[in-house]
Parts: C-alpha cells; structure tokens; sequence
C-alpha cells in the first residue's frame, strides 16, 4: 500500500506545467445549463442512506434538465481510488482525491453529488476550503448505528462484529458528526426518501442554484 506522503506529492512547482486558460468558462457553462454548479456532499455512516439519497436527488434533477453527476465509494472505489484501503490516512486520501476531481467537475457547470462516509470533520474541512463557501453544501445523512446495523444492506456491519473486517466506521474506526452541516436529515426513518429529495431541491433554489 502507498502511504499518503507519496500519493499527496507536491508538484506545483518543479513539474514544468502551465496551465491553460480555457476560453469556455464556467460561468459560460453555468449559463447555457440554465443551472449553477455546485458540490453535494453528503456524509454519513455505512448504510444511512446516502447513495440512495443522492441518486434519488440526481433523478429529480435529471428530471428538470440539469447536468449532475454521482461519485460514490462503488464507482471511485474500484478506479480512481482502488489502491486505497479503510486507514485513516487512506480514508483521507480518498476524499482528497474526490475534493480534486469534484473542482474540475464545478468547472465543467456540473452539479457533483459525493456520497462517501468521510468520516472525519478536519477531511470534510479540507474538501470545504478546496471548493470554496457555497460551492459545498454538506448534507448531513443522520441515522443511528443501531438503525445502520440493523439494515445492515452489505451484511458488512456483521463481519465487522465478528473482527472479520477491522476499521470499521462506527464499530472500530470513528465517525466524526458534523456540527456545521448546511443540512441535517433524518434517513432512520424520521423523514421518508421523498422528503429528503424535495428538502434538498428546495435548499438549490434558496441558494439560486436552481432558478424556481
Ligand atoms: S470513506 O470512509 O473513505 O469515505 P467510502 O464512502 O469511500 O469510505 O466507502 C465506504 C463503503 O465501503 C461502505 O459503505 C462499505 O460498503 C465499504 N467498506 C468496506 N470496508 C469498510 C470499512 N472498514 N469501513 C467503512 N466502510 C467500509
């Protein structure tokens, strides 16, 4: 496994790289979509519905003409991301690695949903500061472990019980809450999928993402 130190190496300033300036810009692109760019990013334990809410919110969107995109641990996990284990440099390395890719995506006028576990508050501070306020809205996927357990989707929750996998989010690796989540929802039960979604869409046009 590759340590963090040599994934993060730092060629700014010695790769001979200059950037070019694209004439088509995301403003223009933002423009011809009829629709903003922006980050959802939602986090969550194992199982609390974030990718089903996130496709759910991308559905609705599709739905309306935007351009949007899902990235969640199924499609990064097996590419981008597939020399990555469950450490939690790892784990950090992987949501770097997201945070980039998800910038030049705002670039191209696309609205990016992230639904990844990203446990820990300084990693999702990270991916804040790299996008900048207001192109990251983090959405907090709020449902207790027991609830997560209890679904247990992946019957990963029951081998990490039994020891089988170690560093397990909730079982043996933390979770961080969030304490400044742009919004909290409760996907244990307290609020059904298709509020969640209007909830989401309705926080888009507050924030003028989406024109009403
Ligand atoms: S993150 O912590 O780096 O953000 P990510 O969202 O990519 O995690 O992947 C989480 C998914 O990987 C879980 O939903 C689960 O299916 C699977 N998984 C496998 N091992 C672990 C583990 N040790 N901890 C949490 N999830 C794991």
């Amino acid at each position: 496994m590759l340590m963090s130190s040599q994934h993060n190496n730092n060629h700014k300033e010695n790769n001979n790289c200059v950037r070019h300036h694209a004439s088509v810009s995301r403003n223009r692109r933002e423009k011809l979509n009829n629709h903003k760019s922006v980050n959802l990013w939602f986090t969550g334990l194992s199982g609390s519905g974030k990718s089903t809410l996130a496709h759910a919110v991308e559905e609705e969107l599709h739905k309306r003409g935007c351009r949007t995109y899902v990235f969640d641990g199924d499609n990064v996990r097996y590419g981008l991301c597939s020399d990555l284990s469950f450490s939690v440099e790892d784990r950090s390395e992987n949501i770097r690695r997201i945070a980039e890719m998800v910038k030049l995506f705002l670039d191209g006028g696309i609205i990016a949903l992230t639904a990844f576990i990203s446990p820990l508050a300084n990693d999702r501070k990270k991916v804040r500061d790299l996008l900048g306020e207001g192109n990251y809205l983090e959405i907090y996927c709020r449902c207790p472990l027991e609830v997560c357990e209890e679904r247990d989707v992946k019957g990963l929750y029951k081998k990490a019980r039994a020891g089988e996998i170690k560093n397990y989010t909730g079982i043996s690796s933390p979770y961080d809450e969030p304490i400044d989540a742009d919004l909290v929802l409760d996907t244990g039960g307290g609020q059904s999928l298709e509020e969640c979604v209007e909830i989401v869409v309705q926080m888009l046009e507050e924030k003028g993402v989406l024109t009403k």
